[in-house]
């Protein structure tokens, strides 16, 4: 049985301050979680106080990006040891909205994996297709695309979960149906299989990310391929982060 992930991605979102409090909050709610591993992803500025206020729980913190050179002239930029060293475990790797806005490609995502890796954080890597890819009918090619390319370099993804967001869904309020999602999830584990072997897709967590609420989590965590979620505007407050945590148990 693979155990499910439940990770909030907070994107640019809280302050220090305020993040410390969110962070109290999840931690009071879900601190040793005996059914799923809860992960956070608060803004870099908020990661120290973040870990601070996690201390004690085992409540994982990650980075919602990275850039794969360790140190250098690359104004703005945060390295992978810069995480680890700032109490991080893992890293969103690939997310919709770098791609969009930020100009993230599978190319940059396989050289992010491999900076992440080395220093000992586990990505969640980030794949889906947009709505007018649903519509031609080329979903399962972009993320054919995106999954062989974005994991080109990685033989061992035993350290790799994939998250599975169509951008259609993100902060639209309308997510997959578990229909829709299942058999985007069978596709990937499917891939995985071919390329990586069966171990490797009986092993890999697949999240669901895309409008999860305390309304619709339950629905998709019964597809089996569903382990666990990638959740934005839900994880920002407390109490529906654990509701849907609950809907994995
Ligand atoms: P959302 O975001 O839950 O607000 O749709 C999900 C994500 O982008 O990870």
């Amino acid at each position: 049985m693979r155990r499910p992930i439940i990770a909030g991605n907070w994107k640019m979102n809280t302050v220090p301050s305020s993040a410390a409090v969110l962070a109290e909050n999840v931690k009071s709610n879900l601190s040793n979680c005996s059914w799923a591993d809860i992960a956070v992803f608060p803004p870099y500025v908020g990661l120290t106080t973040v870990v601070a206020a996690l201390k004690g729980s085992d409540i994982i913190v990650g980075g919602q990006n990275l850039f794969w050179e360790k140190e250098g002239a690359f104004t703005g930029a945060i390295s992978a040891g810069m995480l680890a060293e700032s109490g991080c475990r893992s890293v969103i790797i690939g997310h919709s909205e770098r791609r969009t806005y930020f100009g993230e490609t599978d190319e940059r995502v396989n050289k992010k994996i491999t900076a992440a890796l080395a220093v000992g954080l586990n990505p969640i890597v980030c794949v889906g297709e947009t709505l007018e890819q649903r519509e031609a009918d080329i979903a399962e090619e972009i993320i054919r695309r995106q999954v062989e390319d974005g994991l080109a370099d990685h033989d061992d993804l035993k350290n790799i979960t994939v998250a599975y967001e169509p951008v259609w869904a993100i902060g639209t309020g309308k997510n997959a149906s578990p229909e829709q999602a299942g058999e985007i999830h069978f596709f990937i584990r499917n891939l995985v299989a071919q390329r990586w072997g069966k171990a490797a897709a009986n092993e890999i967590r697949i999240l669901y990310g895309g409008s999860v609420n305390p309304g619709n989590a339950a629905a998709l965590a019964k597809n089996d391929d569903i382990d666990g979620f990638l959740i934005g505007g839900a994880s920002l407050k407390a109490d529906s982060f654990h509701q849907i945590a609950l809907s994995v148990k």
